[in-house]
């Protein structure tokens, strides 16, 4: 599973923990939090000096703080990339990545499965700006190069996708948006660049709702936006004025989380390729959405574009909305919540979570049938986890 030329170079752990520490020019082994919204100038010309900079780190927040630069400076490294920008958000950073590269008149082509968050931003949102979108198959490379027109400037993509852990084969839409000159957005939440890295395949730009993976303790709300240094500027200019800030003390818990993204992705992939692996030889499972399984319909493409498999899994239970709610109820160290990525378990039923939004033929046409459990796999031991699921099951 292990692609040979992951980590040319420095690892990523030692990468994780020494990123962006030349940001901090104070003597504190731990970065201070530069909790403050601006920063005093000592004269005038200063002053007009720093509002003339691009991305200023000390005139006011809004525009740059060091605890962002920090953040910055380590997720830029771990993806790959020549720069990052935080945002106060996952859809802050959606939003302004693709907003940012757009304007009326320009088309769109994006995959059919996203967060619904982007569905909506693109279906919904775009038009009133002039911005058209073809939403496409993306489990058919052809299908992107079909849809372009020469008025299409954007590709936007995300894999694995949310729930059913359907990938989006990178190097190919790479090659056809180059080709024609258009750039590539690619939502890399699922993965973190611990198992993708979409910039290495040719793709312009990542985003991630920060939230999940990368802060990886369910405490904050944060995205970011890695790409080079020419996109991200444009990027920050466009933020500024959407006042997309995240606050410098999330930054900070951001940047703690990044420390230890890959020891705590490398955990979630082994307990989630077990649990994957366990539930698939289950009598009460019907059937097991994972990357890392040989039955995933994608797993060649996953073991070519991806190191590991990532936590995340969907399963889908003999019976229908009752029993996956028994099977949630039943589970003891697994909590039904909304978010995922972090240390601990998580699950959802998004027959149920998305009750409101989808009608039934909606959500079959998505793919996700009344039985389906998302679970984002955490840190718990493997041997605890497995029982705790094997009861879950007994039950129901
Ligand atoms: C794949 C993906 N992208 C973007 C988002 C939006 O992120 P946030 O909730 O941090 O705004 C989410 C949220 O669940 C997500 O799962």
């Amino acid at each position: 599973m292990k692609r040979d030329d992951f980590d040319e170079g420095e690892g990523m752990q030692t990468k994780a923990v020494h990123a962006g520490k030349e940001v901090n020019r104070t003597h504190a082994v731990s970065s201070p939090i530069w909790l403050t919204t601006a920063f005093r100038a000592d004269s005038s010309e200063r002053f007009a000096g720093l509002a003339k900079e691009v991305r200023p780190q000390e005139f006011y927040t809004r525009y740059g703080n060091p605890t962002h630069r920090e953040a910055e400076t380590n997720i830029a490294a771990l993806e790959g990339g020549e720069a990052a920008l935080l945002t106060a958000s996952g859809m802050g950073s959606v939003f302004v990545a693709l907003m940012c590269a757009l304007g009326q008149g320009d088309h769109v082509v994006a995959q059919r499965n996203l967060y619904s968050g982007t569905a909506t931003l693109l279906s919904d949102v775009a038009p009133r700006f002039g911005v058209e979108c073809t939403f496409v198959d993306q489990t058919r490379p052809e299908a992107f190069a079909e849809a372009l027109r020469p008025d299409t400037k954007l590709i936007y993509t995300e894999t694995p996708t949310n729930p059913l852990m359907q990938l989006t084969d990178l190097r190919a839409v790479a090659d056809i948006a180059r080709a024609r000159g258009v750039k590539t957005v690619v939502d890399n939440t699922f993965a973190t660049p611990f198992n993708q890295r979409p910039l290495e395949l040719g793709i312009d730009a990542v985003v991630h709702s920060a939230t999940k993976y990368l802060g990886g303790h369910h405490d904050i709300t944060a995205g970011c936006i890695v790409a080079s240094r020419k996109f991200i500027e444009e990027a920050w200019r466009f933020s500024l004025v959407a006042g997309a800030t995240m606050s410098p003390f999330d930054a900070w818990l951001l940047l703690r989380g990044l420390r230890t993204l890959p020891l705590r992705v490398e955990r979630q992939n082994a307990n989630a390729l077990a649990l994957a692996q366990f539930l698939e030889r289950h009598p009460k499972v019907e059937r097991v959405h994972y990357p890392g399984l040989e039955s995933h319909p994608q797993h060649e493409l996953a073991r070519r574009q991806m190191r590991g498999f990532t936590g995340m899994l969907g399963v889908e239970l003999g019976g229908g909305y009752e029993t996956a709610e028994r099977f949630i109820s039943s589970l003891r160290l697994a909590t039904y919540a909304a978010s995922l990525g972090g240390y601990e378990t998580l699950v959802v039923h998004p027959a149920a979570m998305w009750g409101f939004q989808l009608s039934p033929e909606q959500r079959e046409r998505m793919g996700v049938s009344e039985s389906l459990v998302r679970i984002s796999v955490g840190l718990e031991d493997e041997r605890d986890l497995m029982k705790d699921f094997e009861q879950a099951l007994a039950q129901s």
